[in-house]
């Protein structure tokens, strides 16, 4: 091992040395030429090599190894700059003289993104795009979730690469967040689950993950916000998610996110990096800057613990010898930052001489990643039972998305996959017969309007789409025609192409005229024939549905679920897979009806003044009713609960079980993502009407099989926090367990009772906001 690792970190290295010169000056890379200096071996060879490194060496370790970009930085390179793996987002430097290797970081959401092509090499680097954090979170399938992780791991062997820049764990408190898609959820439980799972099932197989972005990183209108959040709102739901995943799955990484949090940068704060994350959760990783291009203060950065700067820049490894020789910097602690890095670099495939292979299992993982698809879409309407469809029929498809495939988002999630399958492919491959007439119909349009100056498709960059959102085609006559020459008719509706730079908007959730109108004719002219419409929401996030979904049958939400869109569209309306998705985020009726419509996003600060109510809680704890709620999905067969109780006759000590059977009554196999909710009594804290405390997903069920469930419910997990306590509280009273198929949809309740308040944990008190605001509760509603 010894000896292949001397014969890589040559190859390694002559990157890195080639990258040097672009970057620091050499003497500030090298040090004192010692005549045997010590050489990172492993583990224990980490302090003796510290000891060994010059302070420029540390100051070189401790900030990004890529091409200098100062000048040149502009939207299109971004993210493009790591030179040993092209188009991976960064890269660490190396420091030859004692053995360092550089290591190689990768986004990001939805697989692998690195560039698909090389300059003077025929070879393609293709990776699989996989659906992104929301659609993996609608599959409520944990054992899914890690297989989607370590198919992407592979990959990134494959490519040498030694960190993977995700998961995504913000919570999508807001409807219009930009990045929502790279998130899992509005709940921190399920998002922390989701993330456990998705980090260990990569680094089970010896290559790292970053958690990012590390914290309250809740909007994309303005990176440089003031994110202003109560202690406990943070503690509960900003911040569960992140902890959750540092306990149970240890990352090798996190990255801070751009905003302030209560007056602090994140990367600036060692409240969040050191009290919290450190001392509070036991992280034993490294923390990186996103990439954030020095804006800020490089000292406040290494005393609050953030190892890494990124992508890197000469100016910041200089500061920071600078900040040492001033005296605002002790050397000790770049030592401590340098010792957690060097950490995970023994870990990585460079340090372990892992040699690229540059051939991914492409194939393997199309088929994992056309389950996750199809799993994690959601069936919201399904009317008489329109769906499963019969593959056989002749099928008429609406929409322009039918053909310029939205299989999703930008920035760090642009995958290059060796394909991305479009929703009129998939159904040709199940079977369907395309009403070819007005699939060319559409294909002219299209091009007729990308001609012109408006709808021009543009050059294209990281953050923008490239594509102007176009007016729907008036279908008045094709959909008279059409309704007579098919058995069905399916409307393809996307919200946006995909943005990055930016918050949505409003007209992202809103649907157009032009979109309305297709609606309208389609389905007055199905209708008029006795046949079916079926929408298809190919959408990033929550749309809005309850104005016009009377209008047609069925609504199948597919999301925009990577490279394999139309097969597993056609999975599910053909009944091949029996959709199992539920939603993981709120449907709301309207915009107004969020407590934030007036005051999101804020000029230079945000207040969080819903506080703990995000999301359902805040649905169900205020009476406002969604279009579809947290946890609903429809499936092809029906489900009982039965047997829902609690043991210890209901009184609690340190855990409580909770049992459950399911049963599949319907007539076709199925799986169910069975929801463990809790109303905890309010005592000095109020609580909200019911919060997510465990959940699981039914192996298939055949018809008339049962399942019986088990869920444990430690303290915890169940316990609020207290500011003044600056603690985990269990408070005393009833708890009243509701087992549901949604958030709305309880299927069978329970009780246990907690006799006196317990302290379940007490940590650093931390991240208190610099002003005082109004917070919403329930008692002045
Ligand atoms: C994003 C990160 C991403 C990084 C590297 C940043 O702009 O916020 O999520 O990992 O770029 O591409």
């Amino acid at each position: 091992m010894q000896k292949k690792w001397k014969v890589l970190t040559s190859v390694a290295l002559s990157g890195s040395l080639m990258m040097s010169s672009l970057l620091i000056d050499t003497s500030l890379v090298y040090g004192q030429e010692d005549e045997n200096p010590p050489q990172l071996t492993g583990e224990k060879a980490i302090n003796e090599v510290v000891n060994a490194m010059t302070l420029k060496e540390k100051a070189a370790l401790l900030v990004g190894g890529n091409k200098e970009v100062l000048e040149e930085i502009d939207n299109e390179i971004i993210g493009n700059q790591a030179t040993r793996v092209p188009g991976a987002a960064g890269q660490t430097q190396a420091i030859p003289r004692l053995g360092i290797p550089s290591i190689v970081l990768a986004d990001g959401p939805m697989g692998v993104r690195i560039n698909a092509t090389r300059e003077n090499d025929e070879n393609t680097y293709y990776a699989t795009k996989f659906p992104s954090p929301n659609v993996l979170a609608s599959t409520w399938d944990t054992d899914l979730v890690y297989e989607v992780g370590e198919a992407t791991s592979h990959e990134l062997e494959a490519y040498g690469i030694d960190l993977l820049l995700a998961p995504g764990m913000n919570i999508q408190s807001y409807l219009l967040n930009g990045r929502n898609y790279e998130y899992f959820s509005e709940d921190p439980y399920l998002t922390g689950k989701m993330a456990t799972e998705l980090v260990n099932g990569v680094e089970d197989q010896g290559i790292g993950t970053t958690i990012k972005h590390f914290a309250a990183y809740n909007q994309r209108n303005d990176n440089n916000i003031d994110s202003i959040v109560s202690q406990r709102a943070l503690r509960e739901i900003y911040l569960k998610g992140f902890e959750m995943t540092v306990k149970e799955a240890d990352p090798w990484a996190i990255m801070d996110s751009y905003n302030k949090i209560n007056g602090t940068w994140a990367t600036e704060s060692e409240d969040l990096l050191t009290s919290i994350l450190r001392e509070d959760w036991g992280f034993n990783g490294f923390a990186m800057t996103d990439w954030e291009f020095g804006s800020r203060d490089i000292a406040k950065q290494m005393i609050a613990g953030t190892n890494l700067l990124m992508p890197g820049r000469t100016s910041q490894s200089e500061a920071i010898v600078d900040a040492v020789n001033d005296g605002e910097l002790n050397e000790e602690i770049l030592d401590r930052n340098v010792t957690e890095m060097l950490g995970i670099i023994v870990q990585t495939p460079t340090f372990l001489g892992e040699e690229p292979s540059n051939d991914p299992k492409l194939e393997e993982n199309a088929k994992i990643a056309r389950q996750a698809a199809a799993d994690g879409m959601v069936l919201l309407q399904n009317e008489e039972e329109t769906l499963p469809l019969q593959s056989d029929l002749k099928v008429s498809l609406f929409g322009t998305p039918q053909i310029e495939t939205m299989t999703g988002g930008r920035g760090s999630a642009l995958v290059r996959s060796p394909y991305q399958l479009g929703i009129p492919e998939g159904l040709q491959n199940a079977g369907f017969t395309l009403n070819q007439d007005l699939y060319d119909k559409y294909e002219n349009y299209i091009d007729e309007l990308r001609a012109t100056d408006e709808y021009e498709q543009t050059p294209g960059n990281f953050f923008e789409s490239t594509l102007p959102t176009l007016p729907e085609m008036d279908v008045e006559e094709e959909a008279a025609l059409a309704a007579k020459e098919s058995d069905v008719g399916i409307i393809v509706l996307s919200s946006e192409y995909g943005s990055y730079g930016n918050d949505r908007s409003l007209e992202d959730f809103y649907l157009s005229e032009s979109k309305e109108d297709m609606i309208k004719n389609v389905s007055e002219a199905f209708r008029n024939e006795g046949k079916p419409v079926i929408a298809i929401l190919n959408v990033e996030g929550p749309l809005e549905v309850e104005s016009w979904s009377d209008q047609v049958d069925s609504i199948l939400l597919s999301w925009q679920p990577g490279q394999e869109l139309g097969n597993a569209v056609a999975d599910v309306l053909t009944g091949k897979v029996n959709p199992s998705g539920k939603l993981a985020q709120t449907f709301p009726v309207d915009y107004e009806d969020t407590s934030y419509s007036e005051t999101y996003p804020g000029v230079d600060q945000y207040i969080y003044e819903e506080d703990i109510y995000v999301g359902y809680r805040y649905n169900t704890t205020f009476d406002v009713k969604p279009a579809y709620e947290f946890g609903y999905g429809l499936s092809y067969t029906k489900f009982e609960y039965d047997n829902v109780r609690v043991n210890r006759n209901g009184s609690f000590k340190d855990k409580i079980t909770v049992f459950a059977t399911v049963e599949n009554t319907g007539d076709v196999a199925g799986r169910e993502a069975v929801q463990v909710y809790v109303h905890a009594p309010d005592g000095k804290m109020e609580k909200p009407e019911l919060e997510l405390k465990a959940f699981d997903k039914t192996k298939e069920l055949r018809p008339g099989k049962k399942q019986n469930l088990k869920f444990d419910l430690d303290a915890k997990n169940l316990a609020s926090f207290d500011e003044d306590l600056s603690a985990w509280v269990l408070e005393k009273g009833e708890y009243e367990v509701r087992v549901g198929a949604s958030s709305e949809e309880i299927k069978g309740t329970a009780s246990f009772t907690v006799k006196e308040d317990v302290i379940v944990e007490e940590v650093n008190d931390a991240l208190a906001p610099q002003i005082e605001f109004d917070r919403l509760s329930k008692f002045n509603k």
